[in-house]
C-alpha cells in the first residue's frame, strides 16, 4: 500500500459518496490561499462526521480547532436551523477566513466562532452554562488533548459523543520514547482513557489524502 493508492481510492470514494461541492471547495481554495495550513480533515471525512452528528440529532456541538472552517461546515450542515455549532480557535487570520468560509455556507446564524487559546475561552462557556454539547470535536494542538478532553466531559451530559482527530500520527503513537511533543500528548490521551470511568471510547486507523492517521470516539457514560 502507498500514499498514491490511499490517495486515489480516496478520490474514488468521494467522487462515489460525497461528490462536488462548490462551497466546500472554495473553503479549502481560500484557506490555501491565505497561506492556511492544509489539515483539515479530507472530504470523505468531512462527511464522516456530518452523518455522525445526524446520527446522533445533534443539536449542541463543541469543536476545538477552526483553522478555515472546513470542518465546521461538515458539521454546521447537520444542525436544524435552531442548532449551535461553537468553534474555537486561536489564530486570528484562520478566525478571519473561517468566518468568511462559513458565512458563504449560509451558516453564520448558527455557527459561533470564538477567538482566543482554547484553555481560555472552555472555562468561559461553562461559566456561561452553554453546555451541555451533543457532539464534540477536539482538533487543535495535540499536546493539550487531555485538557481539551476534561473540558469535553466538563462541558458533556451522559449520551455526548467526544470525537479526537488525528491520534495515529502515522503509527509513531507506539513508540514511548518519542520526541515528538504530539504522539506524548496523545500516548497521555491514550492513557487518561484506559483509565477513565466516565467515558467509554475507542480508537479507528484511517488512510487517505492525509496519510495514515486515526480517530477516536468516546461516549459520556450516564
Ligand atoms: C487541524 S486544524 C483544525 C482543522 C479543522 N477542524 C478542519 O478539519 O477543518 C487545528 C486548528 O487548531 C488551532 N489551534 C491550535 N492551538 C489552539 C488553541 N490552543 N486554541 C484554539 N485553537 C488552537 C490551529 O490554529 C488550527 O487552526
Amino acid at each position: 500500500m502507498s500514499q498514491d493508492q490511499w490517495s486515489s481510492v480516496e478520490r474514488y470514494i468521494v467522487d462515489a459518496v460525497v461528490g462536488a461541492d462548490p462551497v466546500l471547495e472554495a473553503a479549502i481554495a481560500d484557506s490555501a490561499a491565505a497561506g492556511l495550513p492544509p489539515i483539515a480533515v479530507s472530504p470523505n471525512e468531512g462527511k464522516f462526521l456530518h452523518l455522525l452528528a445526524r446520527a446522533i440529532g445533534a443539536q449542541r456541538i463543541l469543536e476545538i480547532g477552526t483553522l478555515g472552517g472546513y470542518s465546521a461546515i461538515w458539521l454546521g450542515r447537520a444542525l436544524s436551523s435552531d442548532g449551535t455549532l461553537i468553534t474555537l480557535e486561536a489564530v486570528e487570520k484562520h478566525a478571519e477566513v473561517a468566518r468568511k468560509n462559513i458565512a458563504r455556507a449560509g451558516l453564520a446564524d448558527r455557527v459561533d466562532l470564538r477567538l482566543g487559546r482554547a484553555l481560555e475561552t472552555l472555562p468561559k462557556i461553562l461559566a456561561a452554562r452553554e453546555g451541555p454539547f451533543d457532539l464534540i470535536f477536539i482538533d487543535a494542538d495535540k499536546p493539550a488533548i487531555c485538557d481539551y478532553f476534561e473540558w469535553s466531559l466538563k462541558l458533556a451530559r451522559p449520551g455526548t459523543m467526544i470525537v479526537v482527530d488525528n491520534v495515529v500520527r502515522t503509527g509513531k503513537i507506539v513508540d514511548a520514547n518519542s520526541a515528538d511533543a504530539s504522539v506524548q500528548g496523545v500516548r497521555r490521551f491514550y492513557q487518561m482513557l484506559a483509565s477513565e470511568k466516565r467515558a467509554s471510547a475507542t480508537a479507528i486507523q484511517t488512510v487517505g489524502s492525509k496519510g495514515y492517521d486515526g480517530f477516536s470516539i468516546a461516549i459520556v457514560n450516564g
